[in-house]
């Protein structure tokens, strides 16, 4: 109701609307209309109530909302449920939470914060209030579970490429699905899947995206190797455009995944790829070794040269030797 409110109120401004053209094209009373704009007003939507006039949408808060985000979404599927929180743990483990109890395919769950937002590698995600894009979505592929790894890559190249368009910034993507600006991290991935032989029960992508944590925030270890979207354009952000634009892109893909395979995306991702023809450190499970990355095989692994031969990364992460010399982690 309240979304439809504001569709109507955002299609009028700056015209007002009255409280009885409302409740006649909402069906509903007058004091319904007028308590629902009382919620509104509450959350951070600046509306001015004329008198013998009606209700005039002067602004909307920077907010993730689903009323924020819905009116923006152009998919046929993707994020048409969407589970929002002010604070959670981490979105993957809301998403994962309501997978298990059998949520529809495409469910996108979003906070503006996360107390516990998870990294790879065992590692955590700083996700401070509001001042990123913190999601995870749920996808039922039809893939085999060797497959589901590609499915982080696509939402790497449905990022970088969403970033790309709305911001005009040309971002790149380090192995696997590391998306950095000026050789610091602006956006990482997680993906973790349920399985069962030859088969996924479901797979969670889970997406941070730094928008505007100011460095202060940042814990010391983190100050000089994340970035965030706003320091490298002067657009004003809106997140929850950005994040319809993210999930056009990831509907886009995954559907030509599933219909062509992952070739196209994996194509795109070599486009946008800084890590591809530069010198590596691949940090292995059991192993620190340079080598040159020469490509990705058609599985998404790294294929490095290392001593004349050529091996593939299975597992680990990578770092980009140039930046290192520049001081940068990644
Ligand atoms: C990485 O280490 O690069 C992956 C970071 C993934 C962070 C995102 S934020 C939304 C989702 N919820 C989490 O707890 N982690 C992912």
């Amino acid at each position: 109701m309240r979304q439809r409110i504001l569709e109507i109120l955002r299609k009028r401004a700056p015209e007002p609307v009255s409280g009885e053209e409302l409740s006649a094209l909402l069906e509903v009373s007058r004091t319904a209309i007028w308590k629902h704009i009382q919620v509104l007003k509450n959350n951070g939507y600046i509306i001015d109530s004329v008198p013998k006039k009606g209700y005039i949408l002067q602004s909307a808060p920077d907010s993730l909302r689903p009323e924020e985000v819905v009116t923006r979404l152009e998919t046929k599927w993707l994020g048409h449920s969407i589970n929002y929180d002010e604070a959670v743990t981490s979105t993957n483990e809301v998403a994962k939470k309501l997978a298990n109890a059998g949520c529809k395919d495409g469910l996108v769950c979003i906070a503006e914060e996360q107390v516990g937002g998870k990294g790879r590698l065992a590692r955590g995600w700083f996700s401070p209030y509001a001042r990123g894009i913190w999601f995870s979505v749920v996808l039922k592929p039809p893939f085999m579970p060797s497959e589901a790894s590609k499915c982080t890559l696509l939402a790497a190249v449905a990022v970088v490429r969403a970033i790309n368009e709305y911001t005009g910034v040309k971002a790149g993507i380090k192995w696997p699905n590391d998306i950095l600006i000026d050789g610091k991290k602006m956006v990482g991935i997680l993906t973790e899947m349920n399985a069962e032989f030859g088969h996924i029960n479901y797979i969670v992508i889970g997406t941070g995206i730094n928008i505007n944590v100011p460095k202060e925030s940042l814990p010391e270890d983190l100050k000089d190797i994340v970035a965030s979207l706003a320091d490298v354009t002067a657009k004003k952000i809106n997140r929850a455009e950005l994040l319809a634009l993210i999930l056009k892109n990831m509907e886009e893909f995954y559907e030509l995944a599933i219909t062509e395979g992952f070739g196209p995306v994996l194509d795109e991702w070599r486009w946008w790829s800084i890590t591809l023809g530069k010198e590596v450190r691949v940090i292995a499970p059991n192993e620190t070794y340079i080598g040159k990355a020469l490509d990705i095989d058609e599985d998404g692994l790294l294929i490095v040269e290392r001593g004349g031969e050529k091996v593939k990364v299975i597992a680990g992460d990578v770092s980009i030797r140039p930046a290192q010399t520049e001081g940068g982690k990644y």
